[in-house]
């Protein structure tokens, strides 16, 4: 009644090398960076997507949180697609919310490959079936409860309350909303990949007209460019991270080190985008490739993967069109850009 803004909700990225949050504002008609920071992990804190010290993890997270200045107190989250299994099955439109969710516990064994009672279940109805007039179609999320429960209580012990547990694809999804304004045709119609190289973990999504079809996550990452720079220069690990990010190495580095890496990246790009098309009956090409994660920054990267695909290749920026607030310093934030995919998608869902 008195205009009392809604609280906001930090978007909270857990990921194998650091952890990422955003809090976003809605100013004007565009989105505003309130406030971000990206705080390091200690290597094996997290294991692919797997919390093994969650006392490290929310130690992390704490910092982060404090260095970003956010006054925010309830956050969002995602599990990754490995440990999510989604499905979408249809119902009929006249049954309540409520109904709905009866039918869906009953119905739920046969969808989802574990005892019900080791799984965290949610369900959301995605709009009318195609196929019968009379029913809509619900998107069912389930994941191990190890995994939801791993997160919240992170967030938790940093003094978080987390308000949503969402899944890596569908964070995405959200995500590219923000980028696809600056495709041909606003993204209309087109079947879009986005690979997000990270640290440890490469995952394949590919969108047609802004939906995600297919989700693949496999074990490929910039780390293993931090231990060939450890080897190769007799570095410690943090040294390596920090020289290969500041780019001041020997002469060498570019010829034996970098482009030897850019080539495997090239090739696993390459095949995750064919593993889609042999896995696919419907999509056998794709319009365009944004690269996300931290590797999207190695210079030169999206011109050799543009090049092998015979694809256009961008860089994902999910600030290009928002402002930033006082706090948030410019530079940083671009630098950091391309792996704030995930965060920025949590961080909208403030809005819904
Ligand atoms: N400018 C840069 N040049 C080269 N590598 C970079 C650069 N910036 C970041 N990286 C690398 O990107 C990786 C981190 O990317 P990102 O933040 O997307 O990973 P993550 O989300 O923590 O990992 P994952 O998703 O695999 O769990 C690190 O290996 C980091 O060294
Ligand atoms: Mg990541």
């Amino acid at each position: 009644m008195f205009g009392r803004k809604k609280s906001p909700l930090l978007g909270v990225d857990i990921s194998s090398s650091v952890v990422k949050v955003l809090e976003l504002a809605w100013k004007g008609n565009k989105y505003c960076v309130e406030s971000y920071a990206v705080e390091p992990l200690p290597v094996n804190a997290v294991v692919e997507s797997r919390i093994e010290n969650a006392d490290e993890v929310s130690g992390a997270l704490k910092r982060a949180v404090k260095r970003s200045g956010t006054k925010a107190k309830e956050a969002a989250v995602a599990v990754s697609a490995n440990s999510a299994i989604t499905k979408i099955i249809s119902f009929p439109d006249s049954l309540s919310e409520r109904e709905m969710e009866d039918q869906i516990m009953l119905e739920a064994e046969n969808y989802i490959p574990y005892p019900l009672e080791e799984v965290r279940l949610d369900f959301e109805v995605v709009g009318p079936s195609a196929v019968d007039a009379n029913a809509v179609n619900v998107l069912l999320a389930a994941s191990r409860r190890e995994n939801v429960d791993a997160r919240t209580e992170v967030l938790e012990n940093a003094g978080l309350k987390a308000k949503l547990v969402d899944v890596e694809a569908y964070t995405m999804e959200n995500a590219y909303s923000l980028i696809a304004k600056q495709m041909p045709h606003y993204g209309e119609g087109l079947t879009v990949a986005i690979a997000d190289v990270g640290a440890t973990l490469t995952t394949l999504h590919v969108l047609v007209d802004g939906k995600i079809v297919f989700t693949r996550e496999q074990t490929f990452g910039g780390r293993m460019l931090t231990e060939d720079i450890e080897r190769h220069y007799g570095m410690s690990y943090q040294e390596a991270g920090r020289a290969k990010k500041e780019n001041n190495l020997p002469d060498d580095y570019g010829p034996k080190v970098l482009e030897p890496f850019k080539r495997s990246m090239t090739t696993t790009v390459t095949r995750a985008l064919q593993f889609f098309f042999s896995a696919s009956t419907q999509y056998q090409s794709i319009d365009h490739i944004i690269l996300a994660g931290g590797c999207a920054s190695i210079k030169g990267i999206d011109a050799m993967i543009e090049e092998e695909t015979g694809t256009s290749t961008s860089i994902a920026n999910p600030f290009s069109e928002m402002v930033l607030g006082a706090k948030v310093k410019i530079q940083a934030l671009s630098n950091d850009a391309p792996s704030m995919m995930i965060a920025s998608g949590l961080a909208m869902r403030s809005f819904d």
